[in-house]
């Protein structure tokens, strides 16, 4: 069973809105689909509550993880993993770091959301650091950017940051069918199958599949990671997304 986990301390960054569908396209891409909430304020909770009148395309396992059951959190996943699901998704509160620590221990991937500014970049960063102490693989998501045409710009800012595995291509924009689609209950890509969100939601599962697939080229993303660099290359790709 692969695990991948959504952390980043700021709110509203999109963690729940991205674990959410995310966990859906995953489900209809034939993967076995757990999601934990350990977010006390339950949000992920209750879109799996509204999934079960909702008419999901997909099944996906909804639970709350109580934080106080954190230290049995591997013996949890055993269990899991024995019942026969091949995906969990985490989804985070991202503001008490011991929690963070012990969770992005457990997932093979975390992904930190973060909206394209550079404040969000700079926080998102400092949980990158938290993870890249505890050795697990972690990658940026630039989410709710504009959903404009960005021409070649902002992609190729991104290139080499998504080359060593530490920007999630594709970068999402902030579009309707998110909000939407959680409100239902539902996944973007069973929300509105045919729209921009659900095609990027796709291109999401399919780089975190290949990464959940891939080694760690550790000598290149030592290299993005020690950089003091890497917050300013990501706040240009950010600003890149922007509007003029
Ligand atoms: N890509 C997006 N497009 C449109 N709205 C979004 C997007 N991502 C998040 N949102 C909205 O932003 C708000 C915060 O998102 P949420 O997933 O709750 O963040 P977090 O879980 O990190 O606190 C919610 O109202 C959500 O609907
Ligand atoms: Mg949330």
């Amino acid at each position: 069973m692969h695990t991948v986990a959504f952390l980043t301390q700021k709110g509203g960054a999109g963690k729940t809105t991205l674990a959410s569908s995310l966990a859906a396209a995953a489900a209809g891409a034939g993967e076995s689909v757990i999601a934990l909430d350990f977010d006390p304020q339950g949000s992920l909770t209750r879109w799996g509550k509204r999934r079960l009148t909702a008419n999901a395309a997909n099944r996906v396992a909804v639970e709350q993880f109580e934080l106080a059951r954190l230290a049995r959190l591997g013996a949890v996943l055993d269990r899991i993993a024995d019942a026969g699901f091949t995906l969990a998704v985490f989804d985070t509160a991202g503001a008490d770091s011991e929690a963070v620590r012990m969770i992005a221990e457990r997932a093979d991937l975390c992904l930190l959301p973060s909206r394209p500014t550079l404040l969000d970049v700079e926080s998102a960063a400092a949980t990158f650091r938290a993870i890249y102490l505890a050795k697990r693989k972690a990658a940026f998501v630039l989410n709710q950017c504009p959903p404009t045409y960005r021409g070649n710009r902002a992609n190729d800012a991104a290139k080499d940051l998504t080359r060593l595995g530490v920007l999630v291509e594709p970068m999402l924009s902030a579009r309707i069918d998110f909000q939407d689609a959680i409100a239902a209950g539902l996944g973007v890509t069973e929300h509105a199958p045919q729209g921009r969100a659900a095609q990027e939601i796709e291109m999401l599962w399919n780089w975190v599949r290949n990464q959940l697939r891939s080694p760690v080229n550790e000598g290149a993303k030592r290299d993005a990671r020690s950089s003091a660099s890497l917050t300013d290359r990501l706040a240009a790709v950010a600003r890149a997304s922007q509007l003029r």
